[in-house]
């Protein structure tokens, strides 16, 4: 439990500046149970704390944990260059609480894609000692052979890594269609491994991390959600 004034409930929510989320309040701009709450220096109980701003009710969330369905030609640097970064598909406020992918998926890369404002989140699952898988289903120019899959099980030698790096599981799931799972998250992996295997990736998705699914998610490419404790639980390793 823990009380905050109002304005910096809405500031820590990522509405704006001290200043502005005062005076969204003062001008009655914030509803609390159906009535504008103008006190801006009120000690309110975070715990369950529900406000109704811009036609949307917010909860009060400490932190944000976000998965988004991401589309193709979208970036997730910082510092987009050649594309939109994906932070412009949620809203404004989670640019403002400074929420940041998780990892990176290439700018053609569609697929499942977390998002958080909690550092010590980002952090674990970033990790490569904590081993959480990442499935992806990719697109090969040239069909899928039991020779791909045994090389890419068997590990293949990337330029600039010191040990050759293989999938953890993978499969074929159609002519052109395979399924790759990997532990670590090196700079375009699956493509590179790929390409070291004689074939080369047209098309990648990721379509789980961990044990949370896409299609459990389902949703649309471009939608979000926020990731509840028990979706946040099977992002834990063995779940
Ligand atoms: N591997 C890649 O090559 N690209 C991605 O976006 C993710 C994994």
């Amino acid at each position: 439990m823990s009380k905050q004034t109002f304005d910096r409930i809405l500031q820590s929510q990522g509405f704006g500046s001290r200043k502005y989320c005062r005076d969204l309040i003062s001008d009655g701009e914030v509803r609390i149970n159906g009535e504008p709450f103008t006190d801006y220096s009120a000690r309110l109980e975070t715990d369950g704390l529900v406000f109704h701003l811009f036609d949307e009710d917010w909860i009060y969330r400490e932190h944000v944990y976000i998965a988004i369905n991401k589309p193709s030609d979208f970036e997730c640097s910082r510092r987009p260059s050649h594309h939109p970064g994906i932070l412009t598909l949620l809203p404004e406020q989670f640019t403002w609480r400074d929420v940041q992918p998780v990892g990176r998926l290439d700018h053609d890369t569609t697929g499942m894609l977390l998002l958080s404002d909690d550092g010590a989140f980002i952090h674990a699952q970033s990790s490569p000692k904590r081993h959480i898988k990442k499935v992806y289903v990719a697109t090969t120019h040239e069909a899928v052979t039991d020779e791909l899959v045994a090389t890419l099980l068997a590990g293949v030698q990337l330029n600039d890594e010191p040990a050759p790096l293989a999938a953890q599981t993978c499969r074929k799931l159609a002519e052109h269609e395979l399924e790759i799972v990997l532990e670590q998250g090196k700079y375009h992996q699956v493509k590179r491994m790929l390409a070291a295997a004689g074939n080369h990736c047209s098309a990648l998705r990721r379509v789980a991390v961990g044990g949370l699914t896409l299609e459990a998610l389902d949703l649309e490419l471009g939608e979000w959600c926020f990731l509840e404790a028990e979706q946040l639980d099977l992002l834990v390793p063995d779940k």
